[in-house]
């Protein structure tokens, strides 16, 4: 998508030094755009933890990127699965709820142990995490191409109206490489010229949706409003919301999802009031080895700090300010659980789908084997 009209990808390689991975240092928006170099499997792991990269597809594609520096970097010597083994271990265990980030180091993994030489495992390795980008920006695009018309449907019933979308976290181009999932659908109808607004919640503790989401729908001229993770309720009782959007990190083959903390609330609230709740995901989100979301995905526990300290710009630098009293105890957890129930449908690069294990395994049949 656009920066100040210039076209970018959230991780890409370096033009003419293919030793140095560039993505966008997400901590700092969108008080600084910052483009960050990755040129070693650590930069890129502590990338992933710290959240300079984030977003269940981007932390795959940038794995898989991790995997490339590894072979780029790699000793002599002879014990290349060991060390390949290693590092994608590494890896996995950077963010444990994203099952893209296990399937992206998975896949590469693979096609580089496939080869014999180290030259043929690097340009594995590069093939790969391209691959991998390119797939994930086709996938958001179909997703945006197959949600546009629950937007437009909902535009007729309005008379032409504008939609409210109400949307959580950030599952934009940010997240994505490209597009977004969520943000897609949007994306084609404002382009299609319709009206379209979105309610973005905050998402404490790290206020990915008032930080990165409005950004980047601004960028885009999308009209957006910020409100606090606790306003979706009344919006949608007040009729100011007619369809919620979410992403996902993980959804089992049965539907239940995991998507950032809080969401489970937002559709419980959409379920009580008639709002439709589409999750956006590409199939590299889906875990087809999972049946029950609630006790099968893990849930990734993040430091106090998070919770403990906002961040925010005060006057020319990024300060952390105390919010509340030293000691204090303190739960994070980074992502809910959405029953299937409550999930109106699932739109994905090959169409919408009930969150039902049948309907999924249509439009998927390839993971009839691998449950
Ligand atoms: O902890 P984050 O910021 O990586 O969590 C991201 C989300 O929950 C997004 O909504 C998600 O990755 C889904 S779609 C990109």
């Amino acid at each position: 998508m656009k920066v100040n009209n210039k076209y970018y990808r959230s991780i890409w390689l370096k033009e003419k030094d293919p030793s140095v991975v560039l993505s966008i240092d997400q901590r700092k928006l969108p008080f600084e755009f910052h483009v960050v170099e990755f040129k070693t499997v650590e930069d890129i792991r502590e990338a992933i933890e710290n959240m300079t990269v984030r977003g269940a597809p981007l932390i795959g594609v940038a794995a898989a990127y991790g995997m490339y520096l590894a072979a780029y970097n790699q000793p002599a010597g002879n014990y290349a699965e060991k060390y390949f083994s290693d590092i994608a271990e590494k890896f996995k265990s950077a963010r444990p709820t994203a099952v893209n980030l296990a399937l992206a180091v998975n896949r590469s993994l693979d096609n580089i142990l496939d080869e014999e030489k180290p030259a043929d495992r690097l340009n594995a390795a590069m093939q790969t995490a391209l691959e991998l980008a390119e797939q994930e920006t086709g996938y958001c695009q179909n997703i945006g191409r197959f949600g546009l018309p629950l937007i437009e449907k909902i535009s007729k019933e309005k008379a032409g109206a504008t939609v409210n979308i109400l949307t959580h976290c950030n599952a934009g181009w940010l997240a994505c490489v490209d597009y977004g999932t969520a943000t897609a659908p949007i994306y084609f109808a404002h382009e299609k010229g319709i009206k379209v607004h979105v309610w973005v919640d905050e998402t404490r503790p790290r206020n990915q949706g008032a930080r990165l989401t409005v950004w980047e729908l601004s960028q885009q001229g999308i009209p957006n409003t910020l409100v606090t993770d606790n306003a979706g309720g009344m919006l949608m009782q007040q009729g100011k919301v007619d369809i919620v959007l979410v992403g996902s990190d993980r959804t089992t083959i049965t539907g239940d999802v995991a998507n950032k903390i809080g969401t489970y609330l937002k559709a419980l609230a959409a379920k009580d009031n008639n709002v439709p709740f589409y999750v956006a995901l590409p199939s590299t989100s889906i875990d087809p080895s999972l049946r029950n979301g609630l006790n099968e995905i893990p849930i990734e526990k993040r430091s106090g700090e998070e919770v403990e300290f906002m961040e925010g710009m005060l006057g020319t630098g990024l300060k952390h300010v105390r919010i509340c009293e030293e000691g204090t105890n303190i739960s994070n957890l980074g992502f809910d659980i959405t029953p299937a129930r409550l999930v109106s449908g699932l739109i994905t690069e090959r169409g919408i789908c009930q969150a039902k294990e049948e309907d999924i395994l249509k439009l998927f049949p390839e993971f009839s084997d691998t449950r």
